[in-house]
């Protein structure tokens, strides 16, 4: 590969495509990834320019690029798609899609240009897009993990953190809420069941060989996720969450980011569709496996994005 200041990498073996490289336990992951497989490429989707070049810093490994991309508008996912496609023909086989953007509002109100629901959007509907529009160029065998979370499970204890998912008609999931903090994080709940739905409805579209899985980090408290909390609401839950990592269920960025580094590198972790908690493929909630709402999912999906319907493959 060519670079900046006109020097030669060798032509890597493979290219994972990866979202929410720029901070949190995504941002461990990426440098996790290019520390560890120099012979691989990274393209990261970020919507702040100059992270790629950040990442061939901290890491010593050039073999990273990037396309800017919010994935809270649909127009910008296609054109990001598209530049990543093009970037492929100079780049090794697309074998590895790494969605870990997501994130948590303190509302349910706020809309994406396309005017769906925030957090619908991005952790739910983005995928469906990207995944759509970069799926006719993955490599066989390939590796596509997206992050969801713990808090699909209506029976997890998240000491009143979080309320419970509660599903519903997807076209009522992309129209805003009420402007609660309460129902903000109702609706990451529930995005969360959302991206294990896409992910089993996904395992029926995808060729022999390009797998998918969706990835639960478990409580990870030194991140930005509750951001949009505010300076105080952020602080404190950080402060919270410093105590709780000494639980099981808590974890740091630092161990959580390494360890879906290795689920996205590392031997096949399991059936395709499978979730994979902490590393470790265990069943997700009982809610999570419903046919009828999966493919409702898909097909609402499909609409709102504007895509075609895509058949599932023969059984
Ligand atoms: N922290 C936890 O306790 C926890 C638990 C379970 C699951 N998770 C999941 O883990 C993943 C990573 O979260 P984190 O805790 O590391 O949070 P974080 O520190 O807030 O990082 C979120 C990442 O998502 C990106 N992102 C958010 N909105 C985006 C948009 N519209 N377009 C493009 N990128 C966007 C952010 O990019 P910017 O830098 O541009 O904002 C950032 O890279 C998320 O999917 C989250 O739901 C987290």
């Amino acid at each position: 590969m060519n670079q900046d200041d006109g020097s030669t990498t060798p032509s890597p073996t493979g290219t994972t495509v990866m979202t929410g490289a720029s901070r949190g336990l995504g941002r461990v992951a990426a440098e996790h990834l290019l520390r560890r497989h120099p012979d691989r490429h990274l393209l990261v989707l970020n919507r702040r320019p100059g992270l790629a070049a950040e990442l061939a810093a901290s890491t010593g490994n050039r073999n990273v690029s990037e396309v800017i991309c919010d994935l809270a508008s649909f127009a910008d996912i296609r054109r990001a798609a598209a530049e990543v496609a093009s970037a492929l023909d100079t780049l090794g086989p697309l074998d590895g899609f790494l969605g870990n953007a997501g994130l948590q509002m303190a509302t349910a109100r706020r809309l994406t240009a396309d005017g769906i629901e925030m957090t619908f959007g991005v952790n739910v509907l983005a995928y469906h897009l990207l995944l759509a529009l970069l799926r006719p160029h993955f490599a066989v065998p390939a590796r596509v993990v997206v992050v969801g979370s713990d808090v699909h499970d209506a029976d997890l204890n998240t000491l009143g953190l979080i309320p419970p998912p509660r599903w519903d008609d997807p076209r009522e999931l992309a129209k805003p809420g009420r402007d609660t903090a309460r129902e903000g994080r109702r609706a990451y709940a529930t995005s969360k069941l959302g991206v294990i739905y896409l992910v089993h409805a996904l395992r029926r579209r995808l060729p022999e060989g390009v797998d998918v899985y969706s990835y639960n980090p478990g409580m990870v408290p030194d991140t930005d996720l509750s951001r949009d909390a505010g300076r105080f609401g952020h602080a404190a839950y950080r402060l919270v969450g410093k105590a709780l990592v000494k639980f099981p269920f808590a974890t740091t960025s630092a161990h959580a980011g390494r360890l879906l580094a290795e689920t996205m590198s590392g031997p096949r972790p399991g059936d395709s569709g499978s979730y994979i908690s902490r590393g470790e493929v265990i069943p997700s909630s009982p809610e999570s496996y419903d046919e009828r709402r999966e493919e409702e999912l898909w097909a609402v999906a499909d609409d709102l994005c504007g895509l075609a319907s895509t058949r599932r493959r023969p059984a």
